[in-house]
């Protein structure tokens, strides 16, 4: 009987390499990171609370350096970035960047869907703990969820500021 292989999992991928999995998540994930960066920037651009105008800076700033670093990482490992945004969220470009919807509104979006910090983060801390050999690459994402809980952190905080008072 053959050896049980063992296997690796990002999101709802299965991989039967470290390697494989590394190298797609570094794909995958820069292209989200640099497609938040677009979004979030075309609303910076546009934003009329000075608070989230603020936060937006380094929010956007950290998710650049994040598509950026992880485009290098993949470079470097001898792989090229292939994954495109898929065509269903591009709504969040026209959305974030119209002037149709107030700061608050878009604030309030993006916190609805980040209430469970760790949850919606557990695609990256779980591939982070299957990572084994490449240590460079696994610390590189280590920082990058420290960065992520940051940015979820300010938004969360920010939402409890700004929203409507009952
Ligand atoms: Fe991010």
């Amino acid at each position: 009987m053959a050896a049980s292989q063992k296997t690796y999992r990002y999101k709802d991928q299965t991989f039967g390499s470290e390697r494989e999995m590394v190298m797609h998540l570094l794909d995958d994930y820069r292209c989200v990171e640099g497609f938040a960066a677009q979004y979030l920037g075309a609303w910076k651009a546009i934003s009329k609370e000075a608070c989230v105008t603020g936060g937006l800076r380094t929010v956007c700033g950290r998710e650049q350096l994040h598509a950026d670093l992880l485009e290098a990482r993949l470079r470097e490992l001898g792989g090229t970035p292939q994954c495109k945004v898929p065509e269903e969220r591009l709504a969040e470009m026209d959305y974030y960047g119209s002037e149709d919807h107030s700061d608050i509104e878009k604030l309030g979006k993006i916190a609805s869907r980040l209430q469970e910090p760790e949850k919606v983060l557990q695609f990256l801390s779980q591939a982070i703990e299957q990572i084994d050999e490449d240590r460079d690459t696994r610390e590189l994402l280590a920082t990058i969820l420290d960065d992520e809980r940051s940015t979820i952190q300010w938004v969360l905080a920010s939402w409890e500021d700004l929203k409507p008072q009952a």
